[in-house]
């Protein structure tokens, strides 16, 4: 027979299995357990003094028990093994029943509650960063779900990072010389010689269409107008204060601390910018993870780079997918006007209350057409697999426009279902 020791001034994982034997310097609590196994404790009552000193001795070793725990460093899971595991000797049974369940119960209470609250300052911590970072609208953090901290391997870039390989240039080579681009929409090269006559933004620096997908050409340095022009949107930045909040399921979640008028930027889809190959080869591998954050940059139907924002991105990084999606995507110039490397712009598809998620589809590459917007939900109207498809074939067919996700990493993903909760839903994140 082999017991298993638990060594004074050792934590409970040290414990040892011993033979009899070697047991010399506790015969008595030997001799206690062996009654208590065979039941010979309960043929006699026992008196009231050994009632009292057993329960002082078994207080004593829950106590010990409890003193080899660090409830630093101890989640709620961790503690429930713990004492699982060393409650399963029957010895303790009974006074864990009279004091350790009621003690564990408030034990698990506490060690959530000092979790929650290194937790909390752990994500005050995180939202003063992000708030240093990009000061002019601000960024509140809120979890009031669960026991989530900030992500560990992500780190906060308000800009896009050049990958391995790849460099960004920023040199415009035409600028324009109105006193007022939007007076002079018709001839500023913003709408004139780039966007082919199509003016990009209202006088609101508003999109004038939310389903038009053409990319957009932003006045640039080289450009004799002021930083307030119409035509200088994206550059500009974020402008609404939003929120990182945890949804009851769907882990992150970004929602809105202000009324958003529609065809309004939001957000730009800020990540690594890789080639395609690299893309390619990440995307591999955040497919076995069930991860979803490439975005191709397919321009003329061939992707030349990939935006990843696994590991360095934005706020736009927590934007979770739906099938009604109140953000539609557009391809955005600024300075760097090298075709294969727009900016990838997120805008009001519709007005947006203040509170709503902010959601775009992971499948839609870039804002569709209007005539295709019906179509699909001509699809939908006929069921869910049909507009799945029908979706897809969009994603495919709109050119000069953002790829999808799902070009790079929804492939060998595992059907992931969809939460998005809306009454379209494709049920499938992707196809
Ligand atoms: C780009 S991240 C969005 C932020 C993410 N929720 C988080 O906690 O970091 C994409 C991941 O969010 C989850 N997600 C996003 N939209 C979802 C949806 N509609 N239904 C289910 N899960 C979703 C999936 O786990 C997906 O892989
Ligand atoms: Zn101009
Ligand atoms: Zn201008
Ligand atoms: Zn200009
Ligand atoms: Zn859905």
């Amino acid at each position: 027979m082999r017991y298993l020791i638990k060594w004074r001034g050792w934590p409970i994982e040290c414990a040892t299995w011993e033979p009899e034997p070697d047991l010399t310097n506790c015969q008595e609590l030997l001799k206690e357990y062996k009654n208590f196994i065979s039941g010979k404790s309960r043929k006699r009552r026992p008196t009231a003094a050994e009632v009292a000193e057993s329960s002082e001795r078994s207080k004593a070793r829950v106590l010990q028990l409890l003193d080899c725990i660090n409830f630093d460093d101890l989640t709620p899971e961790r503690f429930e093994q713990v004492l699982a595991e060393t409650l399963t000797k029957r010895a303790l049974q009974s006074v864990a029943k009279r004091r350790i369940l009621p003690s564990q119960s408030r034990m698990i209470a506490g060690s959530k509650r000092s979790l929650g609250i290194k937790i909390q300052a752990e994500l005050k911590n995180w939202e003063l960063l992000l708030n240093a970072n990009e000061p002019r609208a601000k960024i509140v953090i809120e979890n009031k779900v669960d026991l989530e901290g900030p992500p560990l391997a992500f780190t906060y870039v308000t800009k896009r990072v050049p990958g391995p390989g790849v460099s960004i240039p920023d040199d415009p080579v035409l600028g324009c010389t109105c006193t007022d681009c939007y007076e002079e929409r018709h001839s500023c090269v913003a709408s004139h010689v780039h966007n082919e006559g199509r003016v990009p933004y209202t006088r609101q620096g508003r999109l004038p269409n939310v389903h038009a997908s053409f990319p957009i050409h932003e006045c640039n340095s080289l450009c004799k107008c002021g930083p307030d022009c119409p035509f200088r949107v994206v550059q500009r930045g974020r402008q609404f204060g939003l929120a990182i909040y945890r949804t009851k399921n769907r882990g992150w979640g970004v929602r809105t601390l202000q009324r958003i008028p529609r065809g309004s930027f939001v957000v730009e889809y800020v990540g690594e910018v890789v080639t395609f190959e690299e893309a390619e080869r990440r995307g591999l591998e955040y497919d076995r993870q069930a991860q979803t954050y490439l975005f191709d940059l397919d321009l003329d139907g061939e992707p030349v780079y990939s935006v990843d924002a696994r590991d360095y991105g934005n706020i736009a990084h927590f934007l979770n997918h739906s099938c009604s999606p109140n953000l539609t995507i557009r391809c955005v110039y600024t300075q760097c006007i090298d075709k294969d490397l727009p900016l990838l712009a997120l805008f009001a598809a519709e007005p947006i209350p203040k509170g709503a998620e902010l959601t775009f589809d992971y499948q839609m590459s870039g804002a569709i057409s209007a005539e295709q917007q019906q179509q699909q939900q001509q699809q939908q109207q006929l069921g869910a697999d049909d507009a799945s498809e029908s979706a897809a074939e969009n994603a495919s067919v709109v050119s000069s426009s953002v790829g999808g996700a799902s070009s790079v990493n929804g492939g060998g993903l595992a059907r992931m279902r969809c939460l998005c909760g809306s009454a379209n839903c494709r049920r499938f994140l992707f196809d």
